[in-house]
């Protein structure tokens, strides 16, 4: 009769009678290290500037709305990466999409330039202000 084992764990003798797929669970769940308990190993910390996306994300000649962030992200060429303001300034939408060389406001039709942020099409006067991004590597960053 096995003496050493915690009452809650199975005797050795038993699990090796009922070895099988159940037995690293079995034994993972009595296992002790050096007498201590093992945690999981620390989260990284939240990165602070958290990269908005990868290079590889945003269309050549296009580019992605990251609604959440209020923030447009443009590659008007490979390897050039922009951002601008996705408020909209005709009247403050967000802009829906990124297609056919602009970004387009879905409230009134306006539409802007992915290289500039420039006005191509009305009614906004004013073309998207410019965000500050870095990339590093290839992913980009906001500030
Ligand atoms: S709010 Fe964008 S076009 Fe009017």
């Amino acid at each position: 009769m096995d003496t050493d084992d915690a009452p809650t764990c199975p005797s050795r003798r038993a699990l090796l009678a009922g070895a099988g797929a159940g037995l690293a669970a079995a034994l993972g769940g009595c296992a002790t290290y050096g007498g201590q308990q093992q945690s999981p190993p620390a989260a990284p910390p939240a990165a602070a500037g958290a990269a908005l996306a990868q290079t590889g994300d945003i269309p050549v000649g296009g580019g992605t709305v990251f609604a959440a962030a209020k923030v447009v992200v443009t590659q008007p060429q490979p390897g050039t990466i922009k951002a601008f303001s996705a408020v909209c300034t005709h009247q403050g939408c967000t802009v829906g999409d990124v297609s056919g060389g602009t970004i387009n406001c879905p409230c009134h039709g306006s539409k802007f330039r992915v290289a500039d942020g420039s006005v191509a099409n009305g009614p906004a006067a004013a073309p998207l202000p410019a965000v500050n991004v870095r990339v590093e590597g290839t992913a980009i960053h906001l500030g």
